[in-house]
């Protein structure tokens, strides 16, 4: 199968001299060129996309056997083939869908049983009933990496008005500041710990867990009593001394970055509850029926994939900016740069061959408004175009504080608004002209502030952040991420290019200790390195 990408990037670079208000003339655009399912509305009006153009995608989209390998997933069959492993975070969230096959064993038993135990334990743990040495327990923390931590760190924040258990925290970096500044205001006699991690040997998270259990072991007796593990590796939880009944398992088949549904959201259960986790479960589930039952076009996730393959692939602009207009969700670009990147940030199809167009743009963002305040000067008027994805919410948690709310709605509208619309030079030199500047300087002035719009944006609009709704948004990325890879022929499910700085840092160790030479090392590292024993020594 070869999909036509010269085309699509032939399109869209003459879609670029076109203005995306005209498109909206004698049209009814704004529903025409937007999705609504579930309770979510997509809208993709403000793109350079025409209805050509969407079927010349839409067109792709059929041609390449997304929605084979879509069923292929959900029924367990081993689409992640460079590990040889099905994908199946989807059953994690398969409350009431009926079985799931892999290798023709049932997993949903095992999920539900899992999800049981989990329940149990969390609500144990916020009743007082799993208790500390010094009492009901006031703080967990969580100490993860990657998947193992963004996706938990990110729902936390996201879902605070709903939080009610012990207070959490993440623990992520190797750097001993992390962990440090965490633990320090914390009592370990009433301090539970949750080491987060699918395979039980990642360097960052397996050095904190030892620290945390140090730290530990100076107020209580058998630290390991007040920790809890998360992972695939039972022998592993077992050396370090976590009894089984702490140890909360799972497969092969759930990818880091796509594992906050299970046990990897344990976390998340201990501070909203089972209830709430469930919901945030159903959520997802929702997005997944969604996802196999609508046609292509009324798809919130391929439409949300097309309109990035648009942008990217087709335009060649390389970033994409996530501006959700909710504070609480602060941590989402953080939780997609992982999710998208080391997703689809390959450049080896399937097959073995090249990626044959660019393969993700570099995602990054921060909440609005703050943003406003900061880098929007350069979404505004920099050289470089970046489409952007606003996410709203219609409603905010505090209803005595309606009218921030209201001024965020605005906010975020405008800047989409201004994204498009911009400001002429004859408008910018009406302003100057009031403002009383006359000839040359008049026109310098307004030079500066002309907007020159006809930038796009979609913009993803939701009734008011609830677990449900929560799990609905990121399992529309997790989908989004998807439809992108597989039309790029990409393995979105393994992450080989994160393995040759963890072999290199390995090796680096013993060197940047003193304990081995550098020599055969390349010499701006060798340089680097006896400048950081330098400083080191010198301070
Ligand atoms: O190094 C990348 C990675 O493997 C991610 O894919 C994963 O989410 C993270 O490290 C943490 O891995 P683990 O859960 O096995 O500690």
């Amino acid at each position: 199968m070869t999909l036509d990408w010269q085309t699509l990037s032939a399109r869209a670079a003459a879609a670029k001299s076109r203005r995306i208000l005209d498109l909206f003339d004698g049209t009814d655009r704004a529903r025409d060129f937007s999705v609504e399912a579930g309770g979510l509305l997509f809208d993709y009006s403000k793109t350079h996309m025409t209805p050509d153009d969407r079927d010349l995608l839409l067109g792709m989209y059929r041609a390449a056997g997304v929605e084979a390998r879509r069923e292929a997933m959900f029924e367990g069959r081993k689409i992640n083939d460079t590990e040889d492993r099905a994908v199946l975070h989807t059953a994690l969230r398969n409350l009431d869908g009926g079985p799931v096959l892999v290798d023709g064993q049932d997993v949903m038993p095992g999920v539900l049983a899992t999800l049981d135990r989990m329940g149990r334990f969390a609500e144990d743990v916020r009743a007082g009933r799993f208790r500390g040495r010094g009492g009901a327990i006031t703080d967990v923390v969580n100490i993860g990496i990657g998947g193992s931590d963004l996706g938990p760190a990110m729902a936390t924040l996201a879902l605070a008005p709903y939080h009610d258990g012990p207070r959490c925290h993440f623990v992520s970096n190797i750097d001993g500041a992390h962990v440090a500044d965490i633990l320090r205001p914390l009592d370990p006699a009433r301090t539970l710990v949750i080491v987060a991690s699918k395979t039980f040997t990642t360097i960052e998270t397996m050095t904190n867990a030892a620290t945390a259990k140090a730290w530990m072991s100076e107020a209580v007796a058998r630290p390991a009593d007040q920790f809890a593990a998360l992972s695939t590796a039972a022998e592993r939880t077992e050396a370090f001394g976590i009894h089984p009944d702490r140890v909360f398992g799972f497969e092969d088949w759930v990818g880091g970055r796509y594992s906050m549904w299970g046990p990897i959201g344990l976390s998340l259960m201990i501070a909203i509850g089972r209830d709430a986790f469930h919901a945030f479960l159903r959520g997802g589930q929702e997005m997944d029926r969604h996802f196999r039952a609508a046609a292509p076009r009324d798809s919130l996730p391929v439409m949300l994939a097309l309109s990035g393959l648009w942008h990217n692939q087709g335009m060649g602009l390389p970033t994409r900016a996530v501006l959700p207009y909710e504070q609480r969700l602060a941590r989402l670009p953080a939780y997609l740069q992982q999710l998208e990147m080391e997703s689809n940030g390959k450049q080896t199809t399937m097959e073995g061959g090249q990626v044959p167009a660019a393969s993700v743009p570099v995602v990054w963002g921060e909440p609005g408004t703050n943003g406003q305040h900061a880098f929007y000067q350069m979404i505004h008027q920099g050289t470089q175009v970046v489409p952007c994805e606003f996410l709203l919410g219609a409603e905010g948690h505090e209803p005595e504080l309606a009218h921030h709310h209201q001024l965020l709605v605005a906010n975020c509208l405008a800047q989409s608004q201004a994204l498009m619309t911009g400001r002429s030079l004859a408008q910018a030199e009406a302003l100057m002209a009031k403002a009383g500047f006359t000839g040359d300087d008049l026109r310098r002035q307004a030079a500066h502030r002309v907007f020159p719009g006809n930038r796009p944006s979609v913009t993803l609009v939701y009734p008011k952040l609830t677990p449900f709704v929560l799990g609905q948004i990121i399992a529309l990325y997790e989908h989004r991420t998807f439809v992108e890879g597989a039309m790029l022929g990409i393995n979105s499910f393994d992450q080989w290019g994160v393995e040759l700085g963890k072999e290199l840092a390995k090796s680096l160790e013993p060197v940047v200790a003193g304990e081995a030479p550098g020599e055969g090392l390349d010499p701006s590292t060798q340089a680097l390195v006896a400048t950081v024993h330098r400083f080191a020594d010198a301070g």
